[in-house]
């Protein structure tokens, strides 16, 4: 039997999963197979005699990619023009490559339009196609086996064709095919090609047809503090702030503890899905779910700063901060007026007498300002009056998943779209004071090249929860044996369905919820070590490499390349942290029960493993070297 006929494969192009909803006109089906209007035997017979149940199904939208054979097109084929500008794009685009391409309708039941690749003339690429089956798959073909060949032949150019199609025509669809000709030449056109992640390389082949020469992560400038601890006390701080705030959000409706109060937040650019703010509600309303069957008296914050179109805060946001000031100035006031009685008797040699301290201004002034914080409704989910509120996306969510802010809640949701800034009246810090007083930063993005976000939580000790598409989190789990442990939950959003994902990052938030303080201070501990990762001064060594491969192909005479080590981000791993179980939520039973005092102890026994791992990775950058015919290469460790 010819090999090539069992050779019938049916690609979707623009489709993830199937739905029966799904709306046909946004995708494209190919039909693959060496017996497009090539008799050999069935498979011919299959094709030729569904080709009509399809075409009803798909019209114009259905196209059969086959070989070209003169005599069967003579007689089964009418050659036209490409029927649209995408087809006509690829087509023209492989023909001036050294490819025969050809369109047509072939004339059977449903007259279905048919790709033919001349397999014939582009078979000068065969012996690379088949170096590459090879290196990639570690098959053989022989010379002599002309039908294998002629099916490797088809195979490459149909890939060719599909990569070709898929890019310029979601290009063309979305009206950025010249952004992509720009994108695409810069990126053939450039001495050196370097992405920021391994992530972003994938793409980049595929999209732009270059494999980076080198990847070069994202750094940071991170910042030393004299006493090592000092990022915790800066957590203190800030998180005393947010809790002032979150006083006068929830005025009248502070009925939970905010010392038992954790606050996640999700924070950079607007793109719901991008940034996986939906995935983000979504579990939110699960973790709601599972806090309030458990009884549990943790209550979570949850904050959304994604700038959107606003009309400025809105009035029931700046009463509450209004109110909780009131309050507090009262209670300055009454502070005052006890004092000066208690000074007056203590300076007449007595003993105050505790009943009269408080007179019956005091009750009344205190009484109204308690009268001012009754509320007819809901602390509001939304910090500023949104311009299009009824298609806001986050806003969107919010109502079907019914997150509003209510007492039985146990997770509460503050989306604030506008950037932080230290002048704002009702939130006065900037982010990254904000970043400190937060427990959780959680940036489940489905599209990351980098992800600076949760490379800043990391380097100021805050614990944060990225994702496999995100170039932060391919790099640290390269990096770190056991990275939640270290307060880097990474969540799987490549292999897994949506749903799936979601239940990954509720269990991460779950477990979370569930740790003690003496665990969080401790695994703020572990993540805060990890900073050196991220700094210029270690990653900066991969910048410096680029710029010597880059010399070196620009001015082969005087310089040469030799890279001491892969030219990829590889190298250090921080091992698991050796003292206590390898992830706090392993640990929870297990964890001894501590006073709040105990808390506040400044302990660790792992601060001089810490140090270990800082020596390791702390080293120098090297100069480039200039001298005419000098070696320069990537910098040892
Ligand atoms: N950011 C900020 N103020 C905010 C929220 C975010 O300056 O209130 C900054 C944050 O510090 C980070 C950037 O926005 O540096 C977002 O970068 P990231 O790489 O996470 O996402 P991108 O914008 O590149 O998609
Ligand atoms: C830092 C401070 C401690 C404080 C703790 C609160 O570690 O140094 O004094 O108790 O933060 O941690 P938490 O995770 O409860 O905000």
């Amino acid at each position: 039997m010819p090999l090539a006929r069992s050779l019938s494969v049916t690609s979707l192009s623009g489709l993830e999963e199937w739905d029966e909803e799904f709306d046909r006109e946004d995708a494209v089906l190919f039909e693959i197979a060496w017996e497009v209007a090539n008799k050999v035997g069935g498979i011919y017979t299959v094709i030729q005699t569904k080709a009509r149940l399809t075409c009803e199904e798909w019209g114009e939208n259905y196209f059969l990619v086959g070989p070209y054979m003169e005599s069967n097109v003579r007689t089964q084929v009418e050659l036209i023009e490409p029927c649209n500008a995408a087809l006509r794009r690829t087509i023209d685009k492989m023909n001036s490559s050294g490819c025969k391409v050809y369109f047509g309708r072939w004339l059977i039941e449903g007259s279905p339009y048919v790709i033919l690749l001349d397999v014939g003339f582009t078979a000068w690429s065969l012996d690379r196609w088949k170096s590459e089956l090879w290196e990639n798959c570690s098959i053989g073909v022989p010379w002599f086996d002309r039908e294998a060949n002629d099916a490797i032949l088809f195979g490459f150019l149909t890939a060719w064709l599909l990569g070709e199609f898929n890019v310029d025509k979601e290009a063309g669809d979305r009206q950025i095919y010249h952004r992509y000709c720009l994108e695409r030449a810069a990126a053939r056109c450039a001495h050196v090609f370097t992405t920021v992640s391994q992530i972003t390389a994938i793409e980049a082949e595929h999209l732009l047809r270059r494999k980076p020469d080198i990847v070069t992560p994202n750094g940071l400038n991170v910042k030393k503090f004299s006493a090592m601890h000092e990022f915790q006390n800066l957590h203190a701080q800030s998180k005393a702030r947010i809790q002032e705030f979150v006083r006068g959000h929830f005025y009248g409706h502070l009925d939970f503890n905010l010392d038992k109060t954790v606050f996640l937040f999700i924070a950079g650019r607007y793109e719901f899905s991008n940034k996986g703010a939906d995935i983000f509600l979504e579990a939110l309303a699960r973790l709601n779910y599972l806090l309030r069957v458990n009884h549990s008296d943790v209550t979570v914050i949850a904050f959304f700063i994604m700038p959107a179109r606003t009309n400025n805060f809105n009035v029931e946001t700046l009463k509450g901060q209004a109110v909780r000031k009131q309050l507090w100035d009262t209670a300055q006031t009454v502070k005052e007026r006890f004092g000066k009685k208690l000074y007056e008797s203590l300076l007449v040699g007595q003993l105050p007498d505790v009943s009269k301290m408080l007179d019956k201004e005091d009750f009344t002034m205190m009484k109204r300002a308690i009268f001012a914080t009754q509320r007819q409704c809901l602390p509001p989910v939304c910090t500023h009056n949104m311009l299009e509120d009824s298609s806001d996306p986050i806003l969107n969510c919010i109502r079907r998943i019914g997150l509003f802010n209510s007492a039985q809640d146990r997770v509460k949701v503050i989306f604030h779209p506008e950037f932080l800034s230290s002048t704002s009246p009702l939130l006065p810090m900037d982010y990254e004071e904000f970043v400190r007083g937060c427990h959780l930063g959680v940036f489940p993005s489905y599209y990351e090249p980098w992800g600076y976000t949760p490379a800043e939580c990391t380097v100021m000790g805050i614990p944060s929860v990225s994702t496999n598409l995100s170039g932060f989190g391919c790099f640290m789990e390269e990096h770190i044996a056991d990275p939640s442990a270290y307060g880097i939950y990474i969540l799987d959003r490549r292999y897994r369905g949506v749903d799936e994902s979601c239940n990954q990052l509720t269990s991460f938030l779950f477990q979370f919820c569930q740790q003690s303080r003496r665990q969080r201070i401790i695994q703020r501990n572990r993540t805060e070590r990890l900073s050196d990762l991220l700094d210029w001064r270690y990653l900066g060594r991969y910048y410096v490499s680029a710029r010597h491969m880059a010399l070196a192909k620009a001015f082969p005479d005087t310089y040469i390349y030799e890279p001491h080590e892969p030219t990829s981000a590889t190298g250090f791993r921080y091992p698991r942290p050796a003292s206590v179980p390898p992830s706090p939520a392993h640990s929870l039973h297990s964890s001894p029960h501590h006073s709040e005092a105990e808390d506040e102890e400044e302990p660790y026994d792992e601060d001089l493993e810490a140090e270990k791992d800082r020596v390791n990775i702390r080293q120098p950058v090297s100069i480039p070297n200039r001298n005419k015919n000098q070696t320069v290469g990537l910098p040892e460790k």
